[in-house]
């Protein structure tokens, strides 16, 4: 299929991912999703088995008395899973239960020594079991139900609550450290270099620092909840599911929105896994099947394809000014004159307007009395130093564009964008 084809059944089937059905067999919902290092996808349904796939083939693990919940692959390849029966099973050429949980198992985790899985549940305990020798250990509590679980490459385990804390455990031995209480349940969690994601209930989806909890991004939008993250370090993307079907890309360098697409016709994105590559993005939901989408078709759309004027265009064609657009605002605003959805206010008419103006949007108190008025030198320092350095107590999220050149286009593009007469009937 060629690249412009594969464009046009995308932009026929409206947007959904139904032509990129690959991985098509399993008797109900998806709510697993995971990849081997060597790129071996396995998938965990409602349908009590887990799917492991040779490309398009799959050979059905079966062994749960309850739907599969979670499922995922140790350091040596092996799969691992969680079910509804509250077993946690290790699979391959012995394939065995480790132990069980008195709730829904919900977390899956292999130390990066590859010596034990962690597991967590509804139970609110945090199992290890020994993949090889030795016996199994508990955590100390993490004070509420687990709903997600990460290793990083020092061996601390990271848990997100149902009762909305994001926990560090240093070692099994210590107390968890508290690293956010974010007060709504934390559903899911990625892990990069010195950062985690984490993504809740009342849709926060927010990256803190792994030391300290401090703040570096956040990117949420009106969209709940945040169901699932997974990162590729080697293309930086991180990819964000959400109940609404939508999955958002993330670029972890620059912290800004490359790609956000319906990607379910109905229903939650519940489960996301990059291939080793970072290339294909796998989601499982609602439908029987698990979806591969190459992020390279994606691109063609990036981003902002959410009713974008411009959404099938090539992003590498475009003139500079619109592309900064499309790439880091238009996710959250509207240029054109009329009613938006998107999180931030109508940007139509903003040069000469002043600050939190636009009738109808619910502006933070510090933008609503503000007595900025937009004009180049305004919006130029915005993103210079950042909009939570320049209106502190914004709700706008962080974000900077540092090169001058990159926000003078980005400025000039605004100038004639949000002009534009949408009345004009020629
Ligand atoms: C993730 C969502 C998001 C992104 C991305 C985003 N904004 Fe915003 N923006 C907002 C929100 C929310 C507000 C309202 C802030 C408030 O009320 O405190 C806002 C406010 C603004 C305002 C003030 C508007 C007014 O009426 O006073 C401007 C100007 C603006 N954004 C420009 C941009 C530009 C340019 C970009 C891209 C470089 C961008 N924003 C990216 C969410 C976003």
């Amino acid at each position: 299929m060629t690249r412009l084809s594969a464009l046009l059944i995308l932009a026929a089937s409206s947007l959904t991912a139904q032509e990129f059905t690959t991985l098509k067999g399993h008797g109900g919902p998806i709510m697993g999703v995971a990849v081997s290092p060597s790129g071996q996808v396995a998938t965990a349904s409602f349908d009590n088995s887990v799917g492991l796939w040779s490309g398009r083939d799959p050979r059905w693990l079966e062994g749960h008395a309850a739907a599969v919940t979670v499922v995922g692959f140790t350091t040596q390849g092996i799969p691992v899973s969680g079910g509804d029966d509250f077993a946690v099973r290790l699979w391959g050429d012995h394939p065995r239960e480790l132990g069980r949980h008195k709730g829904k198992v919900t977390a899956l985790a292999p130390s990066p020594d590859g010596a034990v899985l962690a597991s967590g549940s509804w139970d609110g305990a945090i199992h290890l079991w020994p993949l090889a020798d030795g016996s199994a250990a508990s955590l100390a509590s993490p004070g509420a139900g687990v709903n997600a679980l990460a290793y990083d490459g020092a061996g601390r385990l990271f848990a997100g609550t149902s009762n909305g804390a994001l926990l560090r455990y240093d070692s099994p031995a210590s107390t968890p450290f508290p690293l956010v209480k974010h007060g709504f349940g934390v559903n899911t969690l990625a892990l990069g270099d010195g950062w985690v994601a984490y993504g809740a209930v009342d849709g926060g989806t927010r990256v803190v620092d792994a030391e300290t909890g401090a703040q570096i991004a956040d990117f949420t939008l009106d969209r709940r909840p945040i169901l699932a993250m997974a990162y590729d370090a080697e293309t930086a993307r991180l990819a964000v599911g959400d109940g609404q079907g939508f999955i958002m890309v993330i670029d972890t360098v620059t912290w800004s929105i490359t790609h956000d697409f319906r990607a379910a016709r109905e229903g939650p994105v519940w489960a996301l896994a990059f291939s080793p590559d970072g290339e294909t993005i796998y989601a499982g939901g609602l439908d029987d099947v698990a979806y591969a989408w190459p992020v390279a078709l994606l691109d063609a759309f990036a981003p902002g394809i959410e009713g974008q004027r411009s959404f099938l265009r090539d992003a590498g064609t475009m003139p500079n000014g619109e592309r900064q657009f499309m790439r880091k605002c238009s996710i959250c605003h509207a240029l054109d004159d009329g009613p938006s959805r998107k999180a931030g206010p109508n940007l139509h008419g903003l040069f000469g307007r002043r600050a939190g103006t636009v009738r109808g949007y619910g502006y933070s108190p510090i933008l609503q009395g503000s007595d900025i008025i937009w004009d180049e030198r305004s919006v130029d320092a915005l993103f210079h130093v950042g909009p939570d350095n320049f209106i502190p107590g914004s709700k706008m999220p962080m974000q900077v564009i540092s090169g001058a050149q990159d926000r003078a286009d980005l400025i000039a593009f605004l100038k004639t964008a949000t002009q534009q007469d949408t009345q004009e009937g020629e």
